[in-house]
């Protein structure tokens, strides 16, 4: 049981130790609010952001937002006590952990592990809290299909651009920025493929991470629509100024969603009425692995909240090939 059919198109983060931003992140148009324990907070406020985050987490007022909560990794002092005090203070409430600097699987089979132990003590749903893995250095991309595997909690794979441009040796002092001088194309493209692959592979969502330039709106919806092309489902966001750019480039728009729709119905039409699998609509060829296609950007654009405008009768013909 994990909440991988959640919308995810913009996640913002939210630094623990500030309680004026975690007031205000509730009303936010973000899908999910992902509340940081780790790289946002200083080693010296790690202990007092704990119980603001799980008051946080259980204050009401989120909507069908996901609340999310990203501890420390696995490496640090902190990874353990982050775990324990935030699920047995709001276990009810959360929705999601987030663990940073995934580089084995095994780090993914201990949080899934204590996870279970707290929610036996607790009395919460076994499996009720889904977990997130952050890829973000060269092991943890190197054994990023074992990671997608290692736990039936997992509900999403996000790609961690700051920690992955220092592990790798980028040079480059801007998050999410293609770094300077680099001719050879996306500088992200193999990273961002590869944990796509093995995150449907897995049956996850993709995300991906932070573009750091808050100013820079152009940017990030650049940088958005090329992850959104690519099938991402969604990008970290670092500001609440950046989460309508992100929303709109990870939801369908409205004539992609029509053309999806009117796929499946010209689809379903030609197979059932007409015994035919493979026709022309518009003087294109569609058959089986068009509408597989067509579902995915049509259930996207439910998520989203669109209806069908044009509802033009399917009139596809058969194939001549
Ligand atoms: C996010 O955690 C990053 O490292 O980019
Ligand atoms: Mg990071």
């Amino acid at each position: 049981m994990t909440n991988t059919d959640q919308p995810r198109r913009s996640c913002l983060t939210v630094p623990g130790s500030s309680a004026r931003f975690l007031a205000k992140a509730r009303g936010l148009a973000a899908d999910e609010v992902i509340l940081d324990l780790e790289d946002a907070v200083a080693p010296a406020a790690k202990e007092e952001a704990r119980p603001q985050v799980t008051a946080a987490i259980a204050a009401t007022g989120w909507a069908a937002k996901v609340r999310a909560v990203r501890i420390n990794g696995v490496a640090t002092q902190w990874a353990y006590r982050d775990v324990i005090e935030i699920v047995e203070g709001a276990g009810t409430y959360l929705d999601s952990i987030v663990l940073p600097k995934v580089s084995d699987p095994a780090h993914v089979v201990w949080l899934d592990l204590l996870l279970h132990q707290i929610e036996r003590a607790a009395g919460l749903p076994p499996g009720k809290i889904a977990i997130e893995a952050q890829i973000e250095d060269a092991s943890g991309l190197a054994t990023v299909e074992a990671i997608a595997a290692a736990s039936p909690r997992l509900a999403a794979l996000v790609f961690g651009p700051a920690d992955f441009m220092a592990s790798l040796g980028m040079r480059s002092l801007r998050i999410g920025a293609q770094p300077a001088g680099y001719t050879g194309g996306d500088a992200f493209h193999y990273a961002h493929l590869r944990i796509l692959v093995a995150a449907r592979a897995a049956g996850l969502q993709a995300i991906d991470g932070p573009y750091a330039a808050i100013g820079d709106l152009e940017g990030l919806a650049r940088a958005s629509a090329s992850v959104a092309a690519l099938g991402f489902d969604g990008k970290w966001v670092v500001h609440p100024g950046q989460i309508e750019q992100v929303n709109t480039a990870f939801a369908p728009d409205q004539a992609s969603y029509d053309r999806a729709e009117l796929i499946i119905e010209a689809y379903e039409h030609a197979t059932s009425a007409r015994r035919l699998g493979a026709v022309t609509l518009d003087g294109e060829m569609i058959d089986e692995a068009s509408r597989k296609m067509a579902m995915v950007a049509a259930a996207r654009g439910r998520a989203a909240g669109l209806t069908r405008m044009s509802g033009r009768r399917p009139d596809a013909t058969q194939s001549p090939g």
